[in-house]
């Protein structure tokens, strides 16, 4: 069923860069740190190799995934194979989201780690990545126009890459404000949002307030990840924030289920996150049943397939054997998620007009 649903069109609209490294590169990167005597590769290839993760253990390995990809050039070299990774399970449009992080020690600053991002966009090869702003205008960079070439043979794959700022909960409000700025001076360099992460047991989400609504302000969409922990302040006040797009959703009680319905506020579901890090007991008892069931906004992501061992194809396969939907049902969701990305119009009509042509042929008309 993942084999079936590689060949299908999709969005990934929730995935967080350091969590989608390959763990190839992640071995490749520590082996290289142990030879300089930077760590003990003994100590570190288990926690890479760990496949069952509790939610802290995550936050652990993220530390890890951290200290091996501290430089400009590694930063870009996981944004390649991460887009190369995703095109290649057919991810039409990507939205990556990464949390710009400062190291004096390389000379980085949160602006050169999006630069060194950015790099990462146009370095991918395998196929054509259209990373530029789409101002109304789709522009094409030189060099990928020249790679396109149709002469030299059939036209490459294409995928469309936005990318997202996150707000780490560990960070001060300055930090957030320093995010945001950036991420409004960027925006025409394809940074189309801001996302709110970290481990959800550190920090208080009303210190991030006044650098979200500054965000709003500016027109920038938000996306916030809420109640992976039962915390009730916090996930009312994120329902009455009404931010453009929620991830997870796991801990939330009957008033609060009732207040997200009521909204149509989209929640990108991440099955196997949820239950590798034990926000669900079991996919069986997942929300995105109850959820789409009412026909709540619903968008299939990975969060981290990395650290998850899963891809988005897996996520398809998975939502149509446990729920029992069809391929038709499922197409539909996937289809869907163009609704809610939040790029542009005009990009939105493209990717339209790309999933109905996929329809034709899933249907078999074409
Ligand atoms: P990065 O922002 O590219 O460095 O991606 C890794 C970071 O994303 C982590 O350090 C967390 O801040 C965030 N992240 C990844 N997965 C999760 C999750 O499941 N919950 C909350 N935050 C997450
Ligand atoms: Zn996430």
């Amino acid at each position: 069923m993942a084999e079936w649903w590689r060949g299908v069109p999709k969005l990934e609209l929730h995935a967080h860069l350091n969590g989608s490294i390959r763990s190839s590169t992640l071995l490749e990167l520590a082996k290289e740190r142990s030879k300089k005597g930077d760590l003990v590769l003994s100590e570190v290839e288990g926690v890479i190799l760990k496949d069952d993760r509790s939610l802290q253990e995550c936050f652990k390995l993220f530390d890890l995934i951290h200290v091996l990809t501290t430089d400009h050039g590694t930063i870009s070299r996981i944004t390649k194979e991460v887009i190369e990774d995703f095109a290649a399970e057919n991810v039409i449009y990507l939205e990556l989201r990464t949390t710009p992080k400062k190291n004096e020690a390389v000379g980085m600053s949160k602006r050169s780690y999006v630069e060194a991002v950015l790099a990462g966009f146009k370095a991918v090869e395998t196929v054509k990545a259209i990373h530029l702003p789409s101002d109304g205008n789709i522009q094409y960079p030189d060099e990928v126009t020249h790679k396109n070439s149709t002469s030299e043979g059939p036209r490459m794959q294409q995928i469309f890459v936005r990318l997202l700022l996150s707000i780490d909960r560990r960070e001060s409000l300055d930090g957030a404000m320093e995010t945001v700025q950036l991420a409004l001076e960027m925006r025409n360099s394809g940074v189309v949002g801001i996302d709110l992460s970290g481990n959800p047991v550190v920090g208080e989400w009303q210190t991030f307030l006044p650098a979200l609504t500054c965000a709003r302000k500016q027109g920038l969409p938000i996306t916030l990840h809420c109640g992976e922990v039962p915390n009730r302040e916090e996930i009312q006040g994120m329902l009455e924030f009404r931010p453009e797009r929620l991830g997870h959703v796991c801990c939330l009680e009957d008033l609060e289920w009732k207040t997200l319905k009521e909204s149509d506020i989209p929640v990108e579901v991440c099955l196997t996150s949820n239950v590798r890090t034990e926000c669900v007991t079991s996919i069986a008892d997942h929300h995105f049943a109850d959820l789409y069931r009412v026909k709540h906004p619903l968008i299939l992501c990975t969060d981290d397939p990395g650290v998850f061992s899963t891809t988005i194809s897996r996520e398809y396969a998975l939502a149509a054997s446990c729920f029992d939907l069809t391929k038709t049902e499922l197409f539909q969701l996937a289809k869907n998620a163009v609704n809610f990305i939040f790029a542009d119009n005009k990009l939105k009509e493209t990717l339209r007009l790309i999933m109905e042509e996929a329809e034709c042929v899933f249907a078999g008309t074409k």
